[in-house]
């Protein structure tokens, strides 16, 4: 395909690795003679770009200056879909502003939403390829972001402890992560906590509250010191038995039309206040640690903390920047062969993968037969345990990485 000027796209939530993706672009580009320019504020941006006067031109002094370690994007973000701008000519619009600054492809690095406009684009003759990017992880391969938004989750958590065990109370840590639990259940288990609640497992409360009683009241009680906690993450797309999302009503819509998820936390607390209450065990438990204090402490507190957009800020982790070079190089090579309307996957050895974008934006959700593994070892899903029954594999060749 001739392309003599890419334009980079960054849409959705920011997160980590998205700064590697636009270096490696406008790198690999510059490789091959072709120059690279930034449109900001993601797709906002696409639509007004016929109204702006000048545009970045990543060119090796301006890249230099961009930070691959630092996660957010250089390039801006917002959460447009273009199918949805009430302007019945914003599709030739967007073409006068590509003509405007000689922008012969887009690449544009974002996550289901944004990808489904990669796809609305490309069959309007845009020639655009699509970069994963979502710190949900919810894509079909492995998107930029959920590395760095796993390690942010696993450390704030572990740091919890510190103030549970202090106070001797029960955390509540609702994370982000749409209607999917990956990174509720990879910075979980990397934090080791106790519980992990996530919606692909609808909660059974008087379970949560079960294995919470055994293992709190063990810790404290075995304690010289009396101390313990015990730490719950939630994923903020929580579902209750009957199957209802657990998210506060009033939190409104996102501009992609998405429910604002919020409110899982509380609801997890409320959950365990109200069988703390009424439990006839607690008051004894309470004399014999303590911690009873006569019409002031007589419940365990249980708090909820919402790290929210801090899970997906400050730094990238090492993996995302490295997938990002590997991800943002790979999406130069294949729109210069043409393959618009396609989702990088990954680069291995000298072979990029790659796949269809309709194909690339399917949910996917936590594959649940891994949780018996984590049961077996102690953690608590919100559901019976089930039987850990592992079937033996045995394998030839390198394992691919699966998140
Ligand atoms: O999709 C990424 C994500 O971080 C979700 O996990 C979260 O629900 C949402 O974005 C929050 O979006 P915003 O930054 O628009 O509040």
């Amino acid at each position: 395909m001739d392309i003599k000027r890419i334009g980079i796209i960054t849409s959705g939530g920011d997160c980590g690795g998205l700064n590697a993706v636009i270096k490696s672009v406008a790198r690999e580009a510059y490789a091959f003679g072709i120059e690279t320019v930034v449109i900001p504020n993601g797709y906002a941006g696409l639509y007004n770009l016929v109204d702006l006067s000048e545009v970045v031109l990543l060119n090796a002094e301006r890249v230099s200056r961009i930070e691959a370690s630092l996660a957010g994007s250089e390039a801006g973000h917002s959460r447009v879909k273009i199918s949805k701008i009430a302007d019945p000519a914003k599709y030739e619009r967007i073409k006068k502003g590509l003509k405007k600054f000689n922008i012969d492809g887009l690449i544009i690095s974002g996550g289901d939403d944004t990808g489904s406009v990669v796809v609305d684009l490309s069959s309007r003759g845009i020639p655009c390829v699509h970069v994963p990017k979502t710190m949900d992880l919810d894509l079909q391969p492995y998107s930029v972001g959920g590395d760095s938004a796993i390690n942010r989750i696993s450390v704030f958590t572990r740091d919890l402890k510190t103030t549970g065990m202090s106070h001797n109370r029960i955390l509540v840590i609702e994370v982000f992560g749409r209607y999917v639990g990956h990174t509720a259940f990879r910075g979980g288990i990397g934090a080791e906590a106790d519980c992990i609640l996530i919606p692909e497992v609808p909660v059974d409360f008087d379970i949560v509250y079960e294995h919470m009683k055994a293992t709190y009241f063990a810790r404290i009680e075995r304690s010289d010191v009396k101390a313990g906690t015990y730490i719950i993450v939630a994923a903020e797309g929580l579902k209750n038995a009957s199957g209802e999302m657990l998210y506060d009503e009033s939190a409104g819509v996102d501009a992609f039309g998405h429910k604002k998820l919020a409110g899982a936390g509380k609801y997890v607390r409320h959950q365990l206040e109200k069988r703390l209450k009424t439990d006839p065990d607690i008051e004894a438990f309470m004399k014999r640690t303590g911690m009873y204090a006569p019409g002031v402490y007589v419940i365990p507190e249980v708090r909820e903390v919402t790290p929210g957009h801090l899970v997906r800020s400050g730094h990238s982790s090492a993996y995302d920047v490295n997938f990002g070079h590997r991800a943002g190089a790979a999406a130069v090579i294949l729109l210069l062969e043409g393959k618009t309307g396609n989702t990088v996957v990954d680069v291995k050895g000298n072979k990029i993968r790659y796949m269809p974008t309709p194909e690339a934006i399917k949910r996917r959700e936590v594959d649940i037969d891994e949780l018996a593994l984590f049961e077996s070892l102690g953690t608590c899903f919100g559901r019976k345990p089930a039987e850990y029954k592992p079937e033996m594999m045995e394998e030839h060749r390198m394992i691919e990485r699966s998140l």
